[in-house]
């Protein structure tokens, strides 16, 4: 007796099959999502030979063709512009790594999405072989046609239309939503392709880790502290202690929680007075799909897609995760406060 497998499904197919249950969708988000993938797997395959660097040439190096070797944020950033800006699906992008909004150039169709992202998430990781990510954000556009303006951009993150982030880890994930659940396809790398394998993820209502960069412990202001010590089990009546995991690249430190059950942490300090990462590229892409996994995200008070941002690289506090923790350092939070 021969054993059937279970289906093989591309995330091509399915991003095709997602779209019929929407009869007035004209395809163009399913392709700019496709775009994505196809971006993931060029950067995926640069990332594969970055240790190889010092062999085969490093960062402002010529490398046997001639060619001067870049940086893999650098080559990341202009890696997903190049699919993207010339498609006609899109009208605008921002990125973490430039400073202004990049526009698409006049003559060149524009479509009717604005789309952010952050090319290489958790960068200083590279150097020493550990998970990096890149994470994305989008939205129909606002502004009434020809280029994208600034607006367009700055939409609060429950306008998302999608959102998603890929993972290089030990193999490579991309993970996504269209407000529909969140879905994960893994790259085969053997046949270039990303094959369903975790469809309609969802975070467990608690987790058994907790992730946050301790060493900025001292300089948290006391809501947070108090927060971080009920997480290590301080307040056993309210929460279980958790177990600490940190890896310092957002992408994996929250993939983890996603499906072990977590919470993530990056609170304001003293430094990072609004905290250190960014609302647009980073937080409310995040929170899209924490939500849509049924987690929660918040800035320690307010929920992170309910916010209006009002500068493109915008930085936020973020709790993000599974839902009765993050309600619990929110509560925690409000309670040291109400004390003084
Ligand atoms: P990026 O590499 O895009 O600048 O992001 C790094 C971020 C994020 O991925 C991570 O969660 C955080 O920085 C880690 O910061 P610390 O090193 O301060 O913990
Ligand atoms: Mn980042
Ligand atoms: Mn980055």
């Amino acid at each position: 007796m021969s054993i059937m497998q279970g289906p093989i499904v591309t995330i091509e197919r399915f991003i095709l099959d997602q779209e019929r249950l929407f009869p007035e969708a004209t395809g163009e988000l399913s392709n700019l999502l496709y775009d994505f993938a196809l971006g993931a797997k060029i950067v995926a395959a640069s990332i594969r030979r970055a240790g190889l660097v010092n062999i085969l040439g490093s960062a402002g190096n010529t490398n046997v063709q001639g060619e001067e070797q870049k940086k893999l944020d650098v080559f990341a950033n202009e890696t997903l512009k190049s699919v993207m800006g010339h498609t006609g699906r899109v009208c605008v992008m921002a990125s973490e790594e430039d400073e202004e909004l990049i526009p698409v150039p006049p003559g060149w169709p524009q479509g009717k999405y604005a789309v952010l992202f952050d090319p290489l998430d958790g960068s200083s990781n590279i150097d020493v072989n550990a998970a990096v990510g890149t994470i994305f954000s989008i939205y129909r556009r606002t502004s009434m046609e020809g280029q994208g303006v600034l607006t367009d951009v700055l939409q609060a993150g429950a306008r998302q239309v999608a959102a998603g982030y890929v993972m290089y880890g030990s193999s490579v994930m991309l993970v996504y939503t269209t407000g529909q659940g969140v879905h994960g396809f893994t790259l085969d790398p053997t046949i270039g392709e990303f094959l369903l394998s975790h469809p309609n993820l969802t975070i467990p209502e608690v987790g058994i880790y907790y992730s946050v960069n301790e060493s900025n412990f001292g300089r948290w202001n006391k809501g947070i502290q108090r927060a971080v010590r009920g997480l290590h089990g301080d307040y056993p009546e309210r929460l279980k202690g958790k177990n600490s995991r940190y890896i310092g690249s957002l992408v994996a430190d929250f993939h983890r929680n996603l499906i072990a059950g977590g919470i993530f942490l990056y609170p304001a300090d003293t430094k990072n007075r609004n905290g250190k990462l960014r609302l647009t590229y980073e937080a409310n892409p995040m929170a899209m799909i924490a939500e849509q996994a049924g987690g929660a995200a918040t800035d320690g008070r307010r929920r992170i897609l309910d916010i209006q941002p009002e500068a493109l690289h915008q930085r936020t506090p973020l709790v993000i995760g599974s839902k009765r923790d993050v309600e619990f350092v929110s509560q925690i939070i409000a309670e040291t406060e109400a004390d003084g």
